[in-house]
C-alpha cells in the first residue's frame, strides 16, 4: 500500500525529481563548517587556509562551500577562481533535487573545487525560509556531491539565519574560531547552545571539531591568557592546541587574491594553518 502510494505521488507530482545525472562517486566527505556569532574573527581566512592546506599537503579532494551572501571566500581566491555558470542559490532552492556539484567550480590549486560568487544568496537566504524542510536544503544537495570529496569546509555568515542553520545541519563537525576577545568569547558559548539545539532536532552526528583562537597579538599577554583560561576551563580540550597569531601576510594575500600558500609557504600565518590542516587531517 506505502508502496503504490509512493507511486501515486510520483504520478501527480507537480513537480519532477530530477534525474540523477551525477554517478555517486567514491569518497565520503567529512564536511566541516566553519563557524561563529562574532564578525571578523576569521572564519573566511581559517575556511580558505584548512581547505586549501588539506588540498595542497594531505592530497585531499577538497570543495570548499562559500555560504556567505558577503563572497568573502571568491574575494580571497579571484585570481585563482574562474566565473561559474550556476549560483548555489539556484541549487539550494531548485525542488528536484539538484546537486551542489551544479555550481563548482575548479580553483588553481590542485584538488581544490569552490562554489563560485553569489550575488543573490542575501535574498536566497529568505526566500530559504518558504520552502518546506528549509533546514535541510543544504544537506540534501549534498547527497551525491560529497562522495566526490574527502572534506567539504562551508565558510558560514556571522549571522544564525537560514544559511548558517543549513551549513551546521550539513556538518559532521563544526569548528569554531574565536579571537581573543570577551566578545568572541560570549559568541562561542551562544553558538555551542545553537549546535547542540541542532544536535538534538535536526543532525545528530553533529560534533564540535574544535574551538580554534585566532588572531593573537602577542602584546596582550594578559586579555590571551585570561580568554584562554575561560576557555579551558569552560570547554576543557576543546580549545585547539595551535593558535593563529595576528599576520599581516594572511590579509596581503587575500589582497592579491591567493591562498596564503600561493603568496609565501613560509609565512607565519601559512605556517600556523599548515598546522590546523596536519591536526584536523589527523582527528
Ligand atoms: N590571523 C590574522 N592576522 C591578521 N589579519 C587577519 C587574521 N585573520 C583574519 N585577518 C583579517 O581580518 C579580517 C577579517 O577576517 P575574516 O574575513 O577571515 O573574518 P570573518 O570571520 O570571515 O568575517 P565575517 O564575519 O565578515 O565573515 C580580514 O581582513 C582578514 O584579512
Ligand atoms: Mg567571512
Amino acid at each position: 500500500m506505502r508502496h503504490l502510494l509512493k507511486a501515486g505521488l510520483r504520478r501527480l507530482a507537480a513537480v519532477p525529481a530530477a534525474s540523477p545525472r551525477y554517478q555517486a562517486g567514491t569518497r565520503r566527505a567529512t564536511v566541516i563548517a566553519v563557524a561563529a556569532r562574532k564578525g571578523g574573527v576569521g572564519k573566511t581566512t581559517t575556511s580558505v587556509s584548512l581547505a586549501a592546506a588539506l588540498a595542497r599537503f594531505h592530497g585531499q579532494k577538497v570543495l570548499l562551500i562559500d555560504l556567505d551572501p558577503q563572497g568573502h571566500v571568491n574575494t580571497a581566491l579571484r585570481a585563482q577562481v574562474g566565473p561559474s555558470e550556476k549560483p548555489i542559490s539556484s541549487v539550494l532552492l531548485d525542488e528536484r533535487g539538484a546537486e551542489i556539484l551544479d555550481c563548482v567550480v575548479p580553483t588553481a590549486i590542485p584538488n581544490l573545487d569552490v562554489t563560485g560568487l553569489d550575488l543573490g544568496l542575501a535574498a536566497t537566504e529568505d526566500l530559504m525560509g518558504t520552502r518546506i524542510g528549509k533546514e535541510v536544503l543544504l544537506r540534501d544537495a549534498l547527497k551525491i556531491t560529497r562522495t566526490h570529496y574527502d572534506t567539504i569546509v562551508i565558510d558560514c555568515p556571522p549571522n544564525l539565519g537560514n544559511l548558517s542553520v543549513n551549513g551546521l545541519v550539513a556538518a559532521d563537525q563544526v569548528l569554531i574560531p574565536c579571537d581573543p576577545s570577551p566578545l568572541s568569547l560570549k559568541g562561542v558559548t551562544s553558538l555551542i547552545d545553537t549546535i547542540t539545539t541542532i544536535s538534538n532536532r535536526l543532525n545528530p552526528d553533529i560534533d564540535l571539531l574544535g574551538i580554534l583562537l585566532t588572531r593573537v597579538d602577542g602584546r596582550n599577554v594578559t586579555v590571551n591568557e585570561a580568554i584562554v583560561k575561560e576557555i579551558e576551563e569552560t570547554y576543557g580540550t576543546a580549545l585547539l592546541p595551535m593558535r593563529i597569531g595576528v599576520s599581516t601576510d594572511l590579509s596581503k594575500a587575500q589582497m592579491e587574491g591567493r591562498d596564503v600558500f600561493a603568496y609565501d609557504q613560509g609565512c607565519r600565518g601559512a605556517m600556523a594553518y599548515r598546522e590546523l590542516a596536519e591536526w584536523v587531517a589527523e582527528a
